[in-house]
């Protein structure tokens, strides 16, 4: 059964319950237009917590580009629907003012360091302070015992990680693999903006990324990325970047032996729709 929670009083009195009663509770935050990688998140959650809390809120502070926000996609019945279809979810789905009772203006800056002036950050600049700001909002209304992200937005999960690190939080920070379309795009809520041409073209990006993790062993990172962008370039993708970084640092790997886990991490427009995507090379992700 689906109970939604539209305030952030009954939203706390609902935790509160809940801790009083030992229960143990898993929170999954998204955007909404949910899809089989949000699924993966909220079937991980039902299966190792007694309440599974999804929160859908699209969150203004992160979006640098306005025509962005207004395009993203907007279906609550329809996410409901898809819950439904998987047990006891508790869906709070708050109205802007429930998140930022003061105005989305009185952002406080958070020192990411490197962390946000890489990748994406280089690229979408104030988007991670506004995934922070909201992020940190969302737990102190649901402060979950576990906390559930995809390994899809893999810059913004270790900013989390770094961020629950400092804030000295016991939350267990959860990573959930990727789930992707058949040809292997990784699924997102922006493909809907797709047409099936770019959504089949947007499949090589996957196998790219394949192709630098069989050959990572023998190559220097360099010259994979040279072949990478110029295949990228042959099937006129065109990356806004393509990196090989340490997992938990995000510095730039040059040489394979360096640090214990590596991962490629894209971002390529497709026909006016910006996708991410990443696959680990070698080593294993630490969790918070
Ligand atoms: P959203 O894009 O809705 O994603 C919600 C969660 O689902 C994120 O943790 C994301 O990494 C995960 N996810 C998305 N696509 C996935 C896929 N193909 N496989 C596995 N997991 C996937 O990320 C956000 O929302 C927002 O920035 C948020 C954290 C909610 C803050 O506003």
């Amino acid at each position: 059964m689906i109970e939604v929670i539209r305030t952030a009083a009954d939203m706390t009195s609902a935790m509160v319950r809940w801790t009083k009663e030992n229960k143990s509770t898993g929170f999954v935050p998204t955007m909404g237009a949910l899809h089989e990688g949000h699924i993966s998140l909220v079937q991980a959650s039902l299966r190792e917590n007694d309440i599974t809390i999804l929160s859908v809120f699209v969150n203004p502070t992160q979006f640098n580009n306005p025509s962005d926000l207004e395009k993203y996609p907007r279906n609550l019945d329809k996410d409901l629907d898809l819950l439904n279809k998987l047990g006891d979810v508790v869906v709070f789905a708050p109205e802007i003012q429930e998140i930022y009772p003061d105005g989305t203006n009185l952002i406080q800056r958070i020192d990411l360091g490197f962390l946000e002036q890489t990748m994406e950050g280089r690229h979408r600049p104030g988007h991670f302070q506004g995934v922070v700001q909201v992020v940190q909002r969302l737990l102190c209304i649901v402060p979950a015992s576990k906390l559930y992200m995809g390994q899809k937005d893999f810059q913004q999960f270790t900013i989390i990680r770094h961020m629950l690190y400092v804030w000295k939080s016991k939350i267990q920070l959860v990573i959930c693999p990727i789930i992707r379309e058949e040809n292997g795009l990784a699924m997102s809520s922006r493909n809907e903006r797709l047409s099936s041409e770019a959504r089949y073209k947007a499949g090589e990006i996957f196998q790219i990324l394949q192709w630098i993790k069989k050959h990572i062993q023998h190559n220097s990172t360099d010259n994979l990325l040279n072949e990478a962008r110029k295949m990228l370039d042959d099937r006129s993708l065109s990356p806004e970047y393509l990196e090989i970084v340490d997992c938990t640092t995000l510095h730039p790997i040059k040489n394979i032996k360096e640090g214990l886990c590596a991962v490629v991490c894209i971002a390529v427009w497709v026909d006016g729709v910006r996708l991410i995507d990443n696959v680990i090379l070698y080593g294993k992700l630490t969790p918070a």
